[in-house]
């Protein structure tokens, strides 16, 4: 500590007569003047105070550099979140955010901080004025020798307060934008609407085989996620439907919603031997012959079913839409065909 409160921290060389034993281990020992009316200088050795690299400056490098990228992706997070975001871009400067940060911290503790565990004799008591002049000089310099502590804590705050800063845009941008409405309500089958495959060609009444699958989606609209529907001609079997849907299955055709009820996974695996319909992500079964019900795993509801039609030129159409949402649940969703749909007052 310099007479003027001037504070030497880091210096290798902190001296009043003293030789620099520390050399590039400024953490590990010099000699202090301890100011004015304080003559003594006393060395300072005392293995406690040593961080572990031989090289301290390049590691106060590699910890400032690791949290000025945390500082500038986490600025570019913001920016692209603000121009409209894209998933990938957003995850890897997220994760550039944090690991700079969490890198930073971790190598400061591991090569600028001294490590232990450490073992002490002990001493007479009192202890002399000179070993406690000694204590008194190290604990000022803040025991450790890192020349830019103060530096590097600024840039650590900032890291943190950056990110901090960031982490409301979520927040602010929910109170601008639109809730989905009955977005979520509808796919783009209308009535008329013919049935199309992935690549727009329409479907006619007689290209699928009995006992065949097929994916298909409404005209315009090929590809859509939300709309894909699972047709299926279910052989001559008689088709078992629910009540008011005598009219959906001509030729013995099958349309089912290919999202699960339960997560939302396509439905993809049709059982023809059991005429049953699997969902492969938790392995929800469902009937074919009965409305899609289904008979194992988690999915809590009917697949909606389409009603489709053949007005005699030979396309299969849909009548209208589903009559209900498709994939999984959601609040404020008005369902007709739950398991254990709610009673109504009356029915109670
Ligand atoms: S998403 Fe189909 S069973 Fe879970």
């Amino acid at each position: 500590m310099s007479p003027g409160g001037e504070d030497e921290i880091g210096s290798d060389h902190m001296s009043t007569g003293g030789e620099n034993p520390g050399g590039d281990n400024p953490g590990g020992a010099g000699s202090t003047s301890t100011g004015s009316g304080a003559a003594t200088a006393t060395a300072v050795e005392d293995i406690r105070l040593e961080i572990p690299v031989q090289r301290p400056r390049r590691a106060e490098n590699f910890v400032a550099l690791c949290f000025v990228v945390s500082v500038l992706a986490t600025i570019g997070l913001a920016i692209t979140y603000s121009l409209g975001g894209q998933v990938q871009a957003e995850g890897a400067l997220l994760g550039l955010g944090l690991g700079g940060m969490g890198v930073g911290v971790a190598a400061w503790g591991k090569y600028l901080m001294p490590q232990g565990p450490f073992v002490e004799d002990r001493h007479e008591l009192p202890k002399p004025e000179s070993d406690r002049r000694a204590f008194g000089a190290a604990f000022s310099r803040g025991s450790v020798a890192v020349e830019r502590r103060g530096f590097l804590g600024k840039l650590l705050g900032a890291a943190i307060g950056v990110f901090s800063i960031v982490g409301i845009f979520p927040f602010l941008r929910s109170l601008y934008n639109p809730r989905p409405g009955n977005a979520l309500d509808f796919t783009f089958f209308r009535r008329g609407s013919r049935l199309v495959r992935i690549d727009g060609r329409p479907v006619m009444a007689d290209d699928v085989d009995v006992g065949g699958v097929l994916t298909v989606f409404p005209e315009g609209h090929a590809g859509d996620a939300v709309s894909q529907t699972l047709l299926i001609r279910a052989s001559s079997v008689p088709i078992t439907t629910l009540p008011g849907r005598e009219t959906w299955s001509p030729h013995g055709y099958l349309a089912y919603s290919k999202l699960c009820t339960h997560a939302g996974c396509p439905v993809s695996l049709y059982q023809q031997q059991v005429q049953q319909l699997l969902c492969p992500c938790h392995q929800s079964v469902f009937t074919l012959l009965n409305g899609a019900r289904p008979i194992f795993g988690p999915a809590p509801r009917l697949l909606p079913q389409l009603p489709i039609m053949d007005n005699g030129d030979g396309f299969l159409r849909a009548q209208s839409d589903f009559q209900e949402p498709v994939g999984p649940g959601f609040w404020e969703r008005n369902t007709s065909t739950t398991l254990n749909p709610p009673k109504t007052a009356a029915g109670q």
